[in-house]
């Protein structure tokens, strides 16, 4: 059964149903499966290798635990993960969070990996649920989250507008938003971010530059942005509304 706070969450109308390993599903059972599922072992070795990160992305694997670390500790209410993937970068700030968290990923593939790495061994979990959903369809209320992360993933939409949209429909008041997104800063961040692209697995490359601008038009002013070689860290405080 899932905990009391995480039902309190759940838009009305909205059913979950139970799905492998725990994971609750807000998908139907006979939407298919995602592109990720088959793959999440080998992402996990690719992208926790630090001389990859160092040599195309010239960012590091430390950074991303940091940044993660500092969306946990950003608040003390429910937190939401959207494309939370293995949990490869989150799990060791997710193992010691003091705060309810809810993680999201359409790939069942990829939490079943994270429910692995977090030891999870049923949704009786009292303090981390994994949910598999879309972000563009997220069964959640609005305004619900006080922190709202979403790591690795910008890069893969085209419309980055309305994910951010979408994340920021989730925060609730006086709440913070995290996210991270790869941009094509150097030539060889955007050769690999275009060959990404030609195989449908990303948006079309865009450096941090144009990034900003697509996240100024969907959060206004109030959000930071700073780039480590190729990978942007925007954090978005909005002054309670
Ligand atoms: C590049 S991985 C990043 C995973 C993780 N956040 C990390 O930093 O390692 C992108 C993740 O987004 C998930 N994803 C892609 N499209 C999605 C969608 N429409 N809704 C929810 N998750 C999605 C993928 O399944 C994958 O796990």
């Amino acid at each position: 059964m899932a905990p009391g706070w995480f039902d309190d969450l759940v838009a009305p109308g909205r059913e979950l149903r139970r799905s492998a390993n725990g994971v609750l599903s807000a998908l139907s059972s006979h939407e298919g499966g995602s592109r990720y599922d088959g793959r999440a072992a080998l992402y996990d070795r690719l992208v926790s290798n630090s001389f990859y990160n160092r040599r195309v992305w010239r960012s590091s694997v430390a950074s991303y635990a940091t940044f993660a670390a500092a969306a946990v500790t950003s608040g003390d209410g429910p937190m939401l993960d959207v494309g939370c993937g293995t949990a490869v970068f989150t799990a060791d700030a997710y193992r010691v969070a003091e705060r309810p968290l809810v993680l999201v990923d359409r790939s069942l593939g990829m939490l079943t990996r994270a429910a692995q790495r977090l030891e999870l061994r049923s949704q009786d979990s009292s303090r981390i649920v994994l949910v598999q959903a879309d972000l563009l369809d997220l069964p959640f209320r609005p305004a619900s989250f006080s922190t709202v992360a979403s790591f690795g993933v910008l890069h893969l939409f085209a419309d980055v507008v309305t994910v951010l949209d979408r994340l920021q429909a989730q925060l609730a008041p006086g709440g913070s938003l995290y996210a991270t997104s790869l941009v094509s800063q150097t030539a060889i961040s955007k050769g690999v971010l275009m060959l990404l692209h030609l195989g449908g697995e990303a948006a079309s490359p865009r450096r941090a530059s144009e990034l900003e601008v697509l996240a100024g038009s969907a959060l206004g002013d109030e959000f930071s942005m700073r780039t480590e070689g190729s990978m942007a860290f925007l954090s978005y405080h909005p002054r309670a509304r």
